[in-house]
């Protein structure tokens, strides 16, 4: 079947290319796995082209690990000696298949090609889009967290937990980029980092409307977490949450599925935390809208591997949180899911 290229697609990738900075002479890469997102992988390469691009298409057998919520860092690039080296010879390379977290990611990474991944639905591609504004937001929260020896947030629910900060890096997405080795997402605005090993202890009570984003589901009920160095020793509470969570986590048999994985906050004015109960049920849309609605923090556990640490573990779970206050050495970033430094707030907020 021929594909069409659709108008509005080829305008906001467009758009989306132009933000990447992407200019005659450059080689873009596309990388997809089987049948999945063929249309965004023919209206990229006709979009990069159109912005006077070299272009490729690097396309592989799907497995059931591609994209798998929940699971990851194992691909189907994975071995695939000459197609990744094909996408390390490239400018930029966008991914419609998901390399988060493996290897093989930050291989291509390392040889200075900058990576987009780009996996929602158009709608929410537009609801979403970037602008350079939200950028220097996000490169302000940035320094703010970089400065940062402790990362503390509480919550009324009774949240008090503490991240010892330094040893790993401060990371941001704000939905493109222009820079060489980077990776982001299209689309997404916060920025996270991660607890120094053994460094992060205290409790995390996740409240109704909190999101568990392996299951795209709301939390009905309380589930009260206890950290110490770093790992989760008890997860509590009397309703299905927590015996879920519990059930999931154990199922991966690995220790290390247990320990806290990345700490930050949202950033995106036109993100919505609703949005999952309206259309996010859809088979096709990820969780963008909850990873990045303005002033949500954002809990998750499992693996350390993306800043460089040891822990590996495929248990990887998103949560964020609403309602919660969030500190840098003492200094109130968040109240109550609303940021209050003025040079970090979007406008009307
Ligand atoms: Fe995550």
């Amino acid at each position: 079947m021929a594909h069409m290229i659709d108008a509005e697609m080829l305008r906001v990738f467009t758009a989306e290319l132009e933000l990447c900075k992407v200019k005659p002479g450059e080689t873009v890469a596309v990388l997809s796995a089987a049948t999945t997102r063929s249309d965004y992988a023919q209206t990229f390469m006709v979009a990069a082209q159109t912005l006077g691009a070299n272009v490729f298409h690097v396309n592989v057998p799907d497995h059931a690990t591609a994209n798998k919520a929940g699971v990851i860092g194992k691909t189907p690039l994975a071995g695939n000696r000459s197609a990744i080296e094909a996408l390390k010879a490239a400018d930029m390379l966008i991914d419609l298949m998901g390399l988060l977290f493996s290897s093989e990611q930050l291989e291509i990474q390392a040889a200075g090609t900058r990576i987009l991944l780009c996996v929602e639905p158009l709608h929410v591609l537009k609801q979403m889009f970037p602008t350079t504004e939200q950028r220097s937001r996000v490169e302000l929260g940035v320094e703010y967290l970089q400065k940062a020896s402790e990362l503390r947030f509480t919550s009324a629910a009774g949240t008090d937990i503490r991240y010892s900060l330094k040893q790993y890096p401060v990371m941001s997405q704000y939905g493109y980029t222009d820079t060489p080795g980077r990776w982001d997402h299209f689309p997404s605005a916060f920025l996270f980092t991660q607890g120094n090993d053994d460094g992060i202890d205290g409790t995390v009570v996740l409240m109704p409307g909190d999101i568990l984003c392996a299951f795209k589901r709301y939390i009905q009920d309380p589930v009260k977490m206890t950290v110490k160095k770093g790992y989760i020793t008890a997860i509590e509470g009397d309703g299905i949450d927590a015996a879920l969570i519990r059930d999931y986590i154990d199922s991966f048999r690995d220790p290390r599925a247990y320990a806290i994985s990345h700490i930050g906050w949202g950033m995106h004015e036109r993100a919505n935390w609703y949005h999952m109960m309206a259309t996010g049920k859809l088979q096709e849309e990820r969780v963008m809208n909850a990873l990045s609605f303005y002033g949500n923090v954002l809990f998750s556990t499992g693996p350390n591997s993306e800043f460089g640490g040891k822990n590996d573990t495929a248990c990887h779970l998103d949560i964020p949180m609403r309602n919660c206050s969030l500190y840098l050495d003492n200094q109130q970033i968040v109240d109550a899911g609303k940021i209050v430094i003025p040079e970090l707030k979007a406008a009307g907020w």
